[in-house]
């Protein structure tokens, strides 16, 4: 069940009244820890007395290690199967909190309460949940429903402009998955912060158009493959980032995706799938909002191998989720991975 609106302290402490706060875990990041403990004063004043469990922010978040220091915290806890796991934080949070819960004991409920616009739109909800291996995103995984999402859009008012894009690009892929009025209103451009009502009409749009993918598909064998649009040379661009972050500021996941997204929709073009009209379209959207992500053509042939490794392909064959049209996209079109390389050495800064 989804609950989207504006007094999440009531519909909170609604669900919770029939747990035992020894019952009920909480995990939040270092950026949520505010609102977790601020949403349940408010709701559950009981619960605030529960320890919370903090994990590193980002993609720190989302590896073995901080999945193993989860699954000890729960242990040591005595965490028992009728046990309530509540992931409030941004995408990485509910993506670890998931996976962890799905996990333990073979699987507790969780609930996620999404603190960021990314995870409000696309990270908590659809039942993926997922860690990091060995630089590779989400290799380690599980398809496990959330028993209950929270979103409260009022929580985006402390987000960075940075951050609030990375959850825009993936509003952006949904309307252009769809077409219809979430499209339109995209191009509107973005509502200011605080206009809690203009986001929640944009979330409430946002996750009908992917509840009606997910239902039909939920293990992603067929059409739920076409939320993957501007995933696969995005998660590429995010991978090249997340290798040099020792030595550049890692580049975030909604810009990688908007830049996916571009340089998906560019390759469309080139396998003339697409209209070069939908390129300047969304070039016009996405290239005011979101900096350029400057990489040199040695970085492309390592780009190539994340997209080989990427499992959304067998390993002599580079299937993508590309764009016809607005409101018009197909998954798994084979490609030449030299058609790829194109794509990105038009983009390389040298
Ligand atoms: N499971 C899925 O279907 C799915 C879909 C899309 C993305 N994702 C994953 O989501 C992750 C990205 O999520 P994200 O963009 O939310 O990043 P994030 O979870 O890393 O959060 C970004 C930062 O914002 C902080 N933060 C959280 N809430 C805040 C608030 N209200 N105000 C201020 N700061 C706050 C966090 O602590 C963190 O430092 C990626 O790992 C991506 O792979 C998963």
């Amino acid at each position: 069940m989804i609950w989207q609106g504006l007094d999440i302290a009531s519909a909170l402490q609604k669900a919770l009244s029939g747990y035992k706060p020894e019952s009920v875990f909480i995990l939040c990041s270092e950026g949520s820890l505010f609102h977790a403990r601020k949403t349940l004063e408010d709701a559950y004043p009981i619960f605030i007395r529960r320890q919370f469990f903090v994990v590193p922010d980002g993609e720190k978040a989302k590896s073995l290690k901080t999945a193993e220091d989860i699954w000890t915290w729960l242990a040591e806890e005595n965490c028992k199967r009728d046990a309530l796991l509540i992931n409030i934080g941004g995408g990485a949070v509910c993506d670890v909190g998931g996976f962890c819960a799905s996990n333990f004991m073979r699987g507790i409920k969780f609930w996620n309460i999404p603190s960021t616009l990314l995870a409000m739109v696309d990270a908590s909800v659809g039942g993926k949940t997922g860690i990091n291996l060995n630089g590779f995103k989400n290799y380690i995984g599980s398809f496990a429903k959330p028993s209950q999402v929270f979103i409260n859009p009022q929580f985006i008012r402390t987000q960075s402009a940075d951050e609030l894009l990375s959850g825009w690009a993936e509003v952006i892929k949904h309307g252009l998955i769809d077409g219809g009025a979430l499209w339109n209103r995209v191009n509107e451009g973005m509502p200011e912060t605080k206009d809690s009502a203009a986001w929640l009409e944009i979330i409430v749009q946002n996750n009908a158009i992917k509840a009606r993918i997910v239902d039909q598909d939920f293990t992603e064998l067929g059409v739920r493959k076409l939320l993957n649009l501007g995933h696969t040379l995005g998660h590429a661009l995010e991978s090249m980032s997340l290798e040099n972050s020792d030595i550049n500021e890692p580049i975030s996941h909604g810009r990688a995706i908007a830049w996916g997204l571009l340089l998906e929709t560019e390759l469309s073009v080139a396998l003339k799938i697409c209209e070069k009209e939908v390129l300047q379209h969304l070039k016009s959207l996405i290239e005011p909002l979101y900096e350029k992500i400057i990489f040199t053509s040695q970085q492309v042939d390592n780009m190539l191998l994340w997209i080989k490794g990427d499992k959304k392909n067998t390993v002599d064959e580079v299937r993508l989720s590309l764009i016809r049209k607005v409101g018009d996209c197909v998954y798994d079109v084979s490609t030449d991975i030299l058609q790829v390389k194109q794509i990105f050495l038009r983009h390389a800064s040298h």
